[in-house]
């Protein structure tokens, strides 16, 4: 499949709402962890490339960068530091994400940011990313809550309602950020939020 025949599956209008994401063929379907009830995200569940002890080390990352975090529109967030660069360029998760996207699609990593939501308005409004971010990999780093969990993920299909991607810590979705229009929901009082966003880059790939 051609570069251009790809994006041609792509709508970048203004309205998030105005075109199915995947219109003109197969949607991916959800290739491992849980399964989503629609075929919005291309996995969703644990990353073999991302155990415990690299978590752990981008855990620690997290908390030197917030030092340095600002508040970015509805939200806290901070450029990913070099830890999180070089678990983005591991031939491990590059050649998990390779598995997971339709077979022609080529992409490069381009940045990385760390996410908080603690505060009562923290949140971010249904959306889709850049170029630079058109196929995301959202790790959840912490997510604690001292009543009821509020804060959710949320795909939103053209027309239908929104579908919650159920993370638990240390689980991780991918999904092309640049075509699925998505949502984070605001903490309840005493829950807090901590994600990774990796970004990546579709490019042109053959006939
Ligand atoms: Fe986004």
């Amino acid at each position: 499949m051609s570069f251009d025949a790809l994006l041609g599956h792509f709508d970048f209008g203004d309205d998030p709402e105005d075109a199915p994401p995947f219109a003109g063929q197969a949607a991916p379907t959800v290739s491992g962890g849980r399964d989503l009830g629609q075929p919005r995200a291309l996995h969703c569940g644990p990353v073999p490339a991302l155990p415990a002890h690299v978590q752990d080390a981008l855990r620690a990352e997290a908390a030197l960068q917030l030092g340095r975090a600002a508040r970015v529109n509805t939200h806290t967030m901070a450029e990913g530091g070099p830890v999180a660069a070089e678990v983005q360029r591991s031939d491990a998760l590059l050649g998990f994400l390779r598995d997971q996207v339709p077979e022609g699609v080529v992409f490069e990593p381009t940045t990385s940011y760390y996410h908080w939501y603690g505060e009562a308005t923290d949140r971010v409004e249904p959306h889709r990313d850049q170029a630079d971010f058109f196929l995301g990999c959202i790790l959840l780093l912490e997510h604690t809550h001292a009543g009821a969990r509020s804060s959710r993920f949320t795909l939103h299909p053209p027309g239908g309602a929104a579908v919650e991607v159920p993370l638990e810590p240390g689980d991780a979705v991918v999904f092309f950020s640049g075509a699925v229009t998505h949502a984070r929901s605001r903490p309840a009082p005493g829950e807090r939020v901590n994600t990774l966003t990796f970004g990546f880059r579709l490019l042109p790939c053959g006939p």
